[in-house]
């Protein structure tokens, strides 16, 4: 079996390509897509705990990964391609790929979000969050100081706890903001799912990639 080293970009002896997209809920709306253009997996997705799977087209493999980690295997040219929220992105910085498309799914807000009765919030906020070089990012360009606290998930329970004034999170349907009696009060960006492409491997597999990039711009218009 080969392994994943072999088939990094610019070797010339794999023009095999690797996707990564994430599991969650952009994971059947991803595959749809796919299968518009022909790709389907061999196997059941959702249910399995492998990582890499194949697809009815031998030259081309799926990687299972994270949402947060998609950007990076691209970036290293591991995956070739990645399915990555615009929030990963933002969050990521962007070096190392091009993001060709805008594959409309996946839609959500970046916000500031906070508790609906925040009562007298001191000057210096402590903000907490996943995306802190986002939060940095947006406090910075508004010239306020705050704190950000990083958290790995559950964000709505630190307003409600202390632990934080205010969340910036991802927001969909709204629900968990409702349900833990947080109100959204910025919209930082809109999110939506990105193609997002090795820059090495474009130049390397253009042959293989240009064409996928074409035919998902088709199956997303
Ligand atoms: C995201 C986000 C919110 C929730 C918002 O979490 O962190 O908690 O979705 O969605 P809603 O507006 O539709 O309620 P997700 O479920 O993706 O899990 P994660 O925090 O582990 O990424």
């Amino acid at each position: 079996m080969r392994t994943f080293k072999e088939h990094r970009p610019g070797d010339a002896m794999s023009q095999s390509i690797t996707l990564a997209i994430t599991k969650g809920r952009v994971l059947q709306e991803a595959l749809d897509i796919l299968d518009k253009i022909g790709i389907r997996p061999e196997e059941e997705i959702e249910s399995s705990r492998k990582m890499v799977f194949p697809t009815n087209r031998n030259d081309i493999r799926l990687m299972i990964l994270r949402g947060m980690d998609v950007t990076t295997y691209v970036e290293h040219g591991i995956a070739d391609l990645g399915m990555s929220g615009r929030d990963i992105i933002l969050e990521h910085g962007g070096n190392g790929f091009y993001e060709p498309l805008n594959l409309h799914i996946g839609q959500c807000n970046m916000m500031v979000a906070g508790l609906k009765d925040e009562g007298t919030l001191p000057n210096r906020l402590r903000i907490a969050t996943k995306f802190v070089n986002t939060a940095k990012r947006f406090y910075a360009e508004k010239g306020i100081q705050v704190d950000i606290i990083k958290l790995y998930g559950d964000m709505e329970l630190a307003p409600i706890s202390g632990l934080a004034h205010r969340i910036v999170d991802i927001v969909q349907t709204g629900n968990t903001l409702r349900a833990n009696g947080l109100v959204p009060l910025e919209l930082i960006e809109k999110i939506s799912t990105y193609l997002i492409v090795n820059k090495i491997a474009l130049k390397t597999k253009y042959d293989k990639i240009q064409p996928l990039i074409d035919a998902l711009g088709g199956a997303t218009r």
